[in-house]
């Protein structure tokens, strides 16, 4: 096996001295810098910066969750993207897009490629459930439109109809398939989307992506600037509340709240869970550790600038999910519900709550379609920024065409998506999901990457890869951060994660039923992977021997 760390020459064809480098030709690549730095921020920002971010923030100390939450953002947000964008860019310049071949090649060692695998299985499944998600912001804006939400005429009940109209939508009772019509419309909404990511992905990166994003990122924008707007001005709308008025609104999301251990806010940071959350929600919303930068990063020209641009969209989307996420969501909710109507986990708020406060609201039935149109747009440039790495994957690995690798990543996420659906009782396997790939294993991603960018390929080596046509330079505790700082950080993340979450969930296996048979499938696409890529290790290592000169 070649080292695959030497340089190329040329930002199309990779070459002697990488791994199949000298046949290896980039097959797309973006064609414009703010087209990839809005594809990167379009797969970061999504449900993750609108209705996650306000509930963990709320949940977790609210102003006070924002200091474990710019600390992460400062020391693995920010480093590992970059880290991220080096590497995939440093692959896509031996000709490689996907994370296997591109692990393998920046290691230099075959065995990282089965590390790898884990970058292609993660976004695959989370698009699984994140899909069906989507297809909820569409059905909801749709229902908007058509003016088919019906919350009765009765105040003390909005709350209670509303949770009802949500768990008839999304069969949070039974399977999800099926309603007392028939066919659940929610289906058809959720096959409609599917089809509607695969028609993009299948358009491929400048044409597909790249276009997509150049219009939804911008809109999208737009959108949320008029709901935040709606939302600041809405003064005190009910006089008979006056507490319940927009400034104590921003309070209640914003002002540190005291904790139940010495009554101060800063006794909040001593509670490991406000640091796992905060943690948990950087990963989640910049997508790092999804397998996704690393993808999008290989299509870029090899002497393309990834430091500016990383920080321009990580900072994209922080812009996203603090000035626009945490200003609309849960002040709205304190405005018209006051403080318990304004608490609620992701979906509470998101679903259950929001659409009461979009009855109360002047002119809510547009704004909660304008809302719910915004979510959609945000979903869907994350979710196809998930099937991307898996397609790369598959076009290299198996050597296939786009055609073929798009056919079989459908009938894979389609079986995944369809099973999610179907067992919508208590939200069961999109839960499961979520916890063990959306949470468990980003965790274990990211920290691969740490050890592969600091320590295998080495730090200083990756400052002088990452630093090749960049506009800005490195900050100089940044080798000391993403050499030391980053991996003990993630280490220790993970020890109180698994500590505080893993029995609970590991007996809660054991009951069997559909968080096992979820577990079940994922470690069984998990195999699936590990086989191809032993199958696509083979071809790249006959592919370079082919290639050296004899
Ligand atoms: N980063 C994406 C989100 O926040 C996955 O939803």
């Amino acid at each position: 096996m070649q080292d695959g760390r030497d340089d190329g020459q040329d930002g199309q064809e990779g070459q002697q001295g990488e791994p199949g480098g000298s046949v290896r030709k980039q097959r797309d690549q973006w064609t414009s810098r703010i087209g990839v730095i809005l594809a990167v921020a379009g797969s970061a920002v999504g449900l993750g910066n609108f209705l996650r971010f306000p509930g963990q923030a709320a949940e977790n100390g609210g102003g006070a969750f924002m200091v474990p939450y710019f600390i992460a953002f400062l020391l693995l947000g920010i480093p590992i993207c970059w880290a991220e964008w080096t590497m995939g860019r440093m692959g896509g310049r031996m000709g490689f897009h996907s994370s296997p071949a591109i692990y393998g090649a920046v290691a230099g060692r075959p065995r990282w490629r089965f590390m790898g695998a884990l970058g292609v299985l993660i976004p695959i499944i989370i698009y699984m459930y994140y899909v069906v998600i989507e297809s909820w912001c569409l059905g909801y804006a749709l229902a908007y439109l058509t003016g088919s939400i019906d919350l009765g005429n009765d105040p003390s009940t909005y709350g209670e109809r509303s949770a009802a109209w949500f768990g008839d939508f999304v069969g949070i009772g039974g399977n999800g398939l099926r309603d007392e019509s028939g066919i659940s419309t929610s289906v058809y909404l959720w096959l409609f989307v599917f089809v509607v990511n695969f028609a993009f992905i299948y358009r491929g990166i400048s044409k597909g992506i790249e276009t997509f994003c150049k219009y939804a990122v911008p809109l999208m924008a737009l959108c949320a600037v008029i709901v935040l707007v709606r939302v600041l001005t809405l003064g005190t709308p009910n006089p008979e509340l006056p507490d319940q008025n927009v400034l104590n609104g921003l309070g209640f999301m914003w002002n540190p709240k005291s904790s139940a251990v010495d009554g101060s806010w800063v006794g909040s940071l001593a509670d490991p869970g406000v640091w796992l959350a905060a943690t948990g929600q950087i990963f989640f919303s910049l997508s790092v550790g999804f397998g996704i930068i690393i993808n999008y990063a290989s299509y870029l020209h090899r002497d393309k600038d990834v430091v500016l641009s990383g920080l321009t969209a990580s900072s994209t989307n922080e812009f996203f999910e603090v000035c626009l996420g945490g200003l609309i969501t849960i002040p709205a909710a304190f405005i018209f519900l006051g403080a318990a109507g304004a608490t609620g986990g992701t979906f509470g708020l998101g679903f259950n709550a929001l659409p009461v406060v979009f009855l109360y609201m002047p002119g809510g039935e547009f704004f909660g379609f304008l809302w719910f149109f915004m979510l959609f747009l945000a979903a869907i440039t994350s979710s196809l920024s998930m099937l991307q790495p898996g397609i790369a994957f598959l076009e290299e690995g198996l050597d296939i065409d786009r055609h073929s690798s798009v056919m079989l990543l459908g009938l894979l996420t389609g079986a995944g998506s369809l099973f999610v659906v179907y067992f919508s009782e208590g939200l069961a396997a999109l839960d499961t999901m979520d916890f063990w790939v959306g949470t468990a294993g980003i965790f274990v991603l990211a920290t691969l990457q740490v050890i592969l960018y600091g320590w295998v390929l080495g730090v200083d080596k990756g400052i002088e890869e990452a630093e090749r046509g960049a506009q800005l330079h490195l900050p100089k505790v940044f080798r000391f951060v993403i050499k030391y700082v980053s991996p003990a950080y993630l280490l220790t993340i993970f020890v109180l994660w698994s500590r505080e979450n893993l029995p609970g969930y590991i007996d809660s296996l054991s009951k069997g039923g559909v968080p096992l048979v979820t577990v079940g499938i994922i470690f069984g696409v998990l195999a699936i992977f590990l086989i191809l890529v032993h199958v696509a290790s083979g071809r790249w290592d006959r592919e370079t021997q082919s290639s050296q000169p004899t």
